[in-house]
């Protein structure tokens, strides 16, 4: 594995692992992704998008969430999969996957259902068999990657067949300028670590998806997400510079 790539994960683990454990908002000691309502289980919410609003989720699906941070979309699908479908949300941040545990506890005592299972693994080598998931989403977690082909080959090979991702993320309209590219919490709050709009579509292209198609495309704020001095000077180089997609693909 690439050093720059450890690197790279190590620094976004630190990044959600204090917000996992503060339960705070994304600007406060750190930056991350996305605004943090609270949802039924009082799980943090750091998404970009509603994969599960697009997604046709049937009963007796098993569904693999992708970055699945407190649970939160993984929440919503497991009532739709009904008691004899999945739903495994797979997370990095050892934080963050102890949050989503204790959510579970609430979840399962409060809707008696017991199909929803969180593994600790990396997106670009998720901890599932191939051809395991009937559906895969994500939410603001693939920008994060530092090796986006890869978590979609993954996805991939996690997927059946027929099977269907629907991942919501952010994605670059223009270069940014180079000190923001490598602007550690700007690359934290799901900006300066996205790929350009077309680079994210060929990347899914490549790993041999079908079929693929927007759902959803709206401006991102990205500049002076949290008060951060870099980010809050580069306001106007940050204007209109982001989107949060939601993309389709089949396998
Ligand atoms: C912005 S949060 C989104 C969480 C969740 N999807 C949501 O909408 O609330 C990003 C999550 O992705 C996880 N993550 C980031 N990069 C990852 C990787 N390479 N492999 C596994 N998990 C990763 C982080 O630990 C964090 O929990």
């Amino acid at each position: 594995m690439k050093v720059h790539h450890t690197k790279t994960r190590s620094m976004v683990r630190k990044a959600y692992a204090t917000v996992a454990t503060k339960a705070v908002s994304c600007c406060s000691g750190s930056s991350c992704c996305g605004p943090a309502p609270a949802a039924s289980e009082g799980e943090l919410g750091l998404s970009c998008g509603n994969p599960v609003g697009f997604s046709k989720i049937k009963k007796g699906m098993t569904v693999l969430d992708l970055g699945s941070g407190a649970g939160k979309d993984v929440f919503i699908a497991a009532p739709l999969a009904g008691p004899k479908g999945r739903v495994i949300g797979v997370d990095m941040t050892p934080e963050m996957l102890k949050l989503a545990k204790d959510n579970l506890l609430k979840f399962s005592k409060r809707t008696g259902l017991q199909n929803v299972e969180f593994r600790k693994g990396l997106i670009e080598e998720l901890p599932v068999k191939d051809c395991e998931a009937d559906l895969i989403i994500s939410n603001c977690v693939v920008n994060l990657s530092p090796d986006k082909p890869a978590v979609f080959r993954e996805a991939f090979r996690a997927l059946k067949p027929g099977g269907v991702m629907v991942v919501s993320d952010i994605v670059l309209n223009r270069e940014l300028p180079p000190a923001l590219k490598k602007h550690a919490g700007l690359y934290a709050a799901c900006v300066a670590g996205a790929l350009q709009r077309k680079d994210y579509l060929g990347a899914i292209k490549a790993a041999g998806f079908k079929g693929i198609k927007l759902l959803a495309d709206k401006a991102y704020r990205a500049g002076g997400t949290c008060s951060d001095p870099i980010t809050d000077k580069a306001g106007k180089a940050l204007d209109g510079a982001a989107s949060s997609i939601t993309v389709y693909a089949r396998k």
